[in-house]
C-alpha cells in the first residue's frame, strides 16, 4: 500500500512524518524559469495550455521541494473560460471590459460548461503523471465575494466601494450575482476534481474587507454552498485580514482553514475551537508574512520557528505563507526555508 501525501494527512487532521509546506504564489514570477517560458505567452493563454500550466506548475515543486503542487492557472480563468470579456494586465491584475452592474448585467452572465475548461482537465491528466506520489495536487477557484468584487469594480479595487454599494443597495440583485458565480466556481472545481486534484482551495482573498455581520448575511451562504458540493477531497478556505472572520469561513466549509500573518496560528486555533466548540479540532495553514523573505534568512528563521511551535495548537498545520509569494522574493530563501521547515 502506498502512503498518503503529508499535506493530504495533515488536512485530514492526522500526523504526517513531516509538516508540509506550499506557497500560494509559488508558481509565478520569483521564478527566472517561469519568466523565460512565459515570454511572449499571454497570462490568460498560457493558462489554456496544458503543457505550459503542467511545467509551470512543476518549477516550485522541482525547485524548492515543496509538499503541494498549486495548479497554475488565475481566479478569473472560468469567466474568460464561460465567455465573460476580460483580461489580466500585467501589474495591474484583472481587468473586466463590461462591469456588472444591473440585473441586465446579472443575467447575461455565462454559466460555465466543463468542455469549456477542458485545458485545465488535460493539464491535470499531465500533472498526475509527472509529480511524485507525495506532493499533493491542490486545485483551486475564486470564492464569489472575490469573483464578484472583480466584476463589479471592473478592476483591482482598495476600498470595493461598487462591490459593498451593490451589496447593501440593492440585496436581491446582489445574492442573483453571488449566486450565478457560486455556479461558475462551483463548475470549475467539479471540472477539477473530475481531473484528479487532491484537494482545493476556495480563494475569498478580499473577504477581509468585511464585517463579519456582512460576511454571514452576503458572502458566507454561496460559499458554502461552493464548498458543501465536495465530499471526496480536503477543502482550503483563505482570506486576507480574515481574523474576525475565521470562525464563519470554516463554518462555510472548510476542512482546513488559511490564517494570514495578522494573528498568531495559536490564537486562530482558539477562536476556531470557541466558537464551534462541538466540532473536531480544527486544521490551520498559512502565517508568515511574505515580506518576511526580505528580511534575510535569520528573521525567517525565527519566524518559521515561532510559527511552526504555535501550530501544535491545531489538530493539523500546513506551512504556508499568509498571502502569495510577492514577485521580487529571491527564490533561493524560499528552498532554504522549505529545508528548515522540513528539518523541524
Ligand atoms: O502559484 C500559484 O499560486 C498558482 C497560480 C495562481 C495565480 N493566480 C497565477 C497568477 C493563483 C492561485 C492565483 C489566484 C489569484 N489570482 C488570486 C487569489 C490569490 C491571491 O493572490 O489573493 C487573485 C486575487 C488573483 C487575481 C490576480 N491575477 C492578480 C491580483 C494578479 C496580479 C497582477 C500583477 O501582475 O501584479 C493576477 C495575475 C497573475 N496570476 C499572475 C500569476 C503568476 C502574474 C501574471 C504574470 O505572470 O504575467
Amino acid at each position: 500500500m502506498t502512503s498518503m501525501a503529508p499535506l493530504l494527512v495533515a488536512a485530514r487532521g492526522g500526523t504526517p512524518s513531516h509538516t508540509p509546506v506550499w506557497f500560494m504564489r509559488q508558481a509565478g514570477r520569483s521564478l527566472p524559469e517561469y519568466r523565460a517560458l512565459r515570454q511572449g505567452t499571454a497570462m490568460l493563454d498560457a493558462c489554456m495550455d496544458p503543457e505550459m500550466v503542467c511545467e509551470i506548475t512543476m518549477q516550485p515543486v522541482r525547485r524548492h521541494g515543496v509538499d503541494g503542487a498549486i495548479l497554475f492557472s488565475d481566479i478569473v480563468v472560468p469567466l474568460k473560460a464561460a465567455g465573460v470579456d476580460l483580461d489580466i494586465v500585467a501589474g495591474t491584475g484583472p481587468v473586466v471590459a463590461n462591469p456588472v452592474r444591473t440585473i441586465e448585467d446579472v443575467r447575461k452572465l455565462p454559466e460555465l460548461h466543463a468542455e469549456q475548461v477542458q485545458p485545465v482537465a488535460d493539464a491535470i491528466g499531465l500533472l498526475l503523471k509527472e509529480l511524485p506520489q507525495q506532493v499533493a495536487l491542490i486545485g483551486f477557484a475564486g470564492a464569489p465575494f472575490t469573483l464578484a468584487s472583480y466584476l463589479v469594480e471592473g478592476g483591482p479595487s482598495k476600498n470595493h466601494e461598487r462591490t459593498k454599494a451593490l451589496m447593501h443597495g440593492n440585496p436581491e440583485l446582489w445574492h442573483a450575482l453571488l449566486a450565478k458565480i457560486a455556479d461558475v466556481t462551483a463548475a470549475f472545481l467539479h471540472a477539477q476534481l473530475d481531473a484528479g486534484v487532491q484537494a482545493v482551495q476556495l480563494f475569498d482573498s478580499w473577504a477581509g474587507a468585511l464585517s463579519e455581520r456582512d460576511y454571514r448575511e452576503f458572502v458566507l451562504p454561496h460559499s458554502k454552498r461552493v464548498l458543501e458540493t465536495i465530499t471526496t477531497v480536503p477543502r482550503i478556505h483563505f482570506g486576507v485580514g480574515t481574523g474576525e472572520l475565521l470562525p464563519a469561513m470554516r463554518e462555510a466549509g472548510a476542512d482546513v482553514v488559511g490564517v494570514d500573518w495578522r494573528i498568531p496560528l495559536d490564537v486562530a486555533v482558539q477562536r476556531l475551537e470557541q466558537a464551534a466548540p462541538q466540532l473536531p479540532k480544527p486544521v490551520v495553514q498559512g502565517n508568515l508574512d511574505p515580506a518576511l523573505f526580505f528580511a534575510g534568512f535569520d528573521a525567517v528563521e525565527r519566524e518559521v520557528r515561532r510559527i511552526h511551535a504555535e501550530g501544535k495548537a491545531a489538530a493539523g498545520h500546513i506551512f504556508n505563507l499568509g498571502h502569495g509569494v510577492l514577485p521580487d522574493t529571491d527564490p533561493e530563501i524560499i528552498t532554504r526555508t522549505v529545508e528548515l521547515i522540513h528539518s523541524l
